[in-house]
């Protein structure tokens, strides 16, 4: 029997819905716009798409959104300098550089420079670290919208083994963290595969829930996946390009096949990508909400 295609856009477009409401009665009731700035160095096509994704979502949100683009040849100073500025800046709830930065540039200087009080990406350390022990502020948005997705979907990850695919410090790491804490929509036995792991295909089979971030197209096949598991695709990989110019994406599932296996899947596009800028937003107005005092 074909899996049930997960929606990460129709998800998206609940929690956006939530939000927008949220958003509305922070500004009539208290006065206050959440803010968010994100940060472009240079012109990588792939960042370029994403931030205008993040800067569109939160216009249409109502938030007071800011797009600051610098030049591929920015020093690694004036960019710290900036990010002082909007760490300073109360209007400003929410900062995220775009990353890759380019090689000049030292990543985790940069991440370290944000307040972790406005890290809405989830990815300074300080934030890292709460997640590790239960007391997180801001989870990454991807693994967080991940964790969404399921919630939502109403599949049971208590007790459920999850096997994650690609130990990333933005995807894989985090969500092993979100799934495996003894809280509501997680506890679950997690195991993380790799590219040193042996036999990778012994441990994915096991898995109930499949979580793949893995940076290859078609890394999973269907042989690879157990009957009527719930599949996550996390990938992104630009394959080509459509007539019109626009990218063509697929992800690291070879879908095609695994949906005839899979309980559940998650297309791309249209899965995670549509749920971590929805959790960008989210934090930014969490964010919006501790700076003013109201949680
Ligand atoms: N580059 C790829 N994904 C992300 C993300 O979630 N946040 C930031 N800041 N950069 C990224």
């Amino acid at each position: 029997m074909a899996a049930k295609i997960i929606s990460g856009t129709e998800v998206a477009g609940q929690i956006r819905e939530e939000l927008r409401k949220e958003v509305t009665e922070l500004k009539e009731k208290h006065n206050v716009i959440p803010g968010l700035v994100t940060i472009l160095v240079g012109e990588n096509p792939a960042s370029i798409s994403y931030v205008t994704g993040k800067q569109k979502t939160a216009k249409e949100l109502g938030f007071y959104s800011l797009q600051d683009n610098q030049p591929d040849n920015i020093t690694e100073e004036v960019l710290l300098g900036l990010i002082d500025k909007y760490n300073n800046d109360p209007k400003i709830h929410g900062i995220l550089v775009q990353l890759p930065l380019p090689k000049h540039i030292n990543e985790t200087e940069v991440l370290y420079a944000i307040n972790p009080k406005k890290d809405v990406d989830g990815f300074h350390p300080v934030n890292l670290g709460k997640l590790m022990i239960g007391e997180a502020d801001y989870l990454p948005c991807t693994p967080a919208g991940v964790q969404q997705l399921l919630i939502r979907s109403n599949v049971e990850t208590s007790g459920a083994e999850v096997v994650v695919v690609g130990r990333s410090n933005i995807v894989g790491k985090p969500v092993t963290n979100i799934l495996l804490q003894k809280q509501k929509g997680a506890n679950a036995t997690v195991t993380i595969c790799h590219t040193g792991t042996k036999d990778m295909a012994s441990h994915t089979r096991r898995a109930d829930i499949l979580i793949v971030a893995a940076g290859k197209p078609k890394a999973i096949t269907a042989d690879m996946v157990k009957e009527g598991a719930i599949v996550i695709d996390v990938g992104v990989n630009r394959i080509g390009k459509s007539e019109s110019g626009k990218a063509i994406l697929c992800g690291d599932v070879d879908f095609e096949a695994v949906k005839e296996k899979a309980g559940a899947i998650t297309p791309v596009p249209g899965g995670v990508g549509p749920m971590t800028i929805t959790m960008l937003m989210m934090n930014t107005v969490k964010s919006a909400k501790v700076h003013a005092g109201l949680v």
